[in-house]
């Protein structure tokens, strides 16, 4: 049995970028139907007594995708909500944090803009992520279609901004790069970032 994680903030906190009623169609509706539709596939099922990453590699491998699609959505909601939060005019990483974002990506304005333009050239629903390689630390910014994630390609998120139409329909309508540029400057949740980063060990 999987659970609805709840959310980690009240749902006002991501005013003015997203409004209650965006929050309450994404999570009440198609967060929580991705969970309500999971258990229902997965009951006396060899995944019923697995948890939640374990049925999303299973089910890629066995390409179960009826599980696979509703088992990952779930997941990657869960990490949505928890790469975002409150809006701050000045949203900054941590010193060490914002040096390696340099080192991967030039500026934190070139990040802003590689991560905003992957949402844009996404053809279709899907995600954008931030992750990195667990072998080189590199960072990288990722695309996926549907409901895939890194998980299946092994490699560590640290980020993920949802870019299905239903995360910004209400808000900005068919305005995909309003709400991306919103988002991405204002809401980011950089400790969070931080949390899931291996930072490089002095030699
Ligand atoms: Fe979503």
């Amino acid at each position: 049995m999987i659970t609805l994680q709840s959310l980690p903030y009240s749902r006002d906190l991501l005013k003015p970028t997203l409004s209650d009623e965006t929050i309450d169609f994404h999570y009440d509706k198609h967060h929580k139907g991705y969970v309500d539709k999971l258990n229902k596939l997965i009951h006396e099922t060899k995944y019923e007594s697995k948890d939640l990453e374990e049925i999303i590699k299973e089910s890629y491998v066995y390409k179960e995708h009826l599980v696979f699609n509703n088992a990952a959505q779930i997941w990657n909601h869960d990490f949505y909500w928890k790469s975002i939060t409150k809006y701050k005019e000045v949203n900054l990483p941590s010193d060490d944090l914002l040096e390696m974002i340099n080192e991967n990506f030039t500026s934190l304005d070139d990040f802003y803009t590689a991560f905003i333009n992957a949402g844009a050239t996404l053809f279709g629903s899907g995600w954008i992520w931030l992750i990195q390689d667990p072998d080189t630390l590199k960072l990288e910014i990722m695309q996926s279609k549907n409901a895939d994630n890194p998980l299946i390609y092994n490699k560590t998120t640290i980020l993920t901004i949802d870019v299905w139409e239903h995360a910004y329909y209400i808000d900005y309508k068919n305005d995909r790069l309003g709400y991306l540029d919103k988002i991405v400057k204002f809401n980011l949740n950089w400790d969070f970032a931080k949390s899931n980063i291996t930072f490089e060990q002095p030699e």
